[in-house]
């Protein structure tokens, strides 16, 4: 079993969609029952509140459910439980890397999403929350999914 965790900032608009869409690929793939998904934030302004309204329509538009996902905060048990922390952006895993106990062997592989995809040339994942454009986040989750499962698989048979 591998445990995957996608974090952005506020946990409602990136995470929560890398999280559903990835979740419905293993389903659709039948990777289910050998790995899980979750997301977190590093900020807490919207704990408990679910996925933003530009991310639902998005996951609504694609039949992705989402029912049950609410925001939480990362926290340093996270470091331990999971394989992968994937970072929607850059500054995602600078604030990460601040739960990470000092001196203490973690086991998560922890990485940007946008490192999935080193062909598009750049860093991070755009934070629609700002641009509103969250058609441009969706075609990123896609396609980097993808990359995951088969980076996922390979470790798998490694
Ligand atoms: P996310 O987007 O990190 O993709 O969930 C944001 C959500 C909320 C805020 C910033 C980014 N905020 O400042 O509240």
């Amino acid at each position: 079993m591998k445990k995957v965790l996608f974090v952005c900032l506020g946990n409602i608009c990136r995470s929560p969609m890398a999280e559903a869409a990835f979740r419905h690929l293993l389903e659709r793939e039948g990777w289910s029952d050998k790995i899980t998904v979750d997301s977190a934030g590093t900020g807490d302004w919207h704990l408990g509140k679910p996925p933003h309204e530009g991310t639902r329509k998005l996951l609504d538009h694609h039949g992705i459910g989402y029912s049950g996902m609410l925001a939480r905060q990362v926290c340093e048990r996270d470091f331990f439980s999971f394989d992968y922390i994937v970072c929607m952006d850059s500054q995602n895993q600078l604030d990460v890397m601040k739960w990470l106990p000092k001196q203490i062997t973690k086991k998560a592989e922890v990485f940007k999403f946008m490192d999935l995809l080193p062909e598009r040339g750049f860093a991070d994942v755009p934070d629609p929350y700002y641009s509103g454009n969250f058609e441009e986040v969706y075609e990123l989750v896609e396609a980097g999914c993808l990359r995951l499962l088969e980076k996922i698989k390979a470790d798998l048979s490694s």
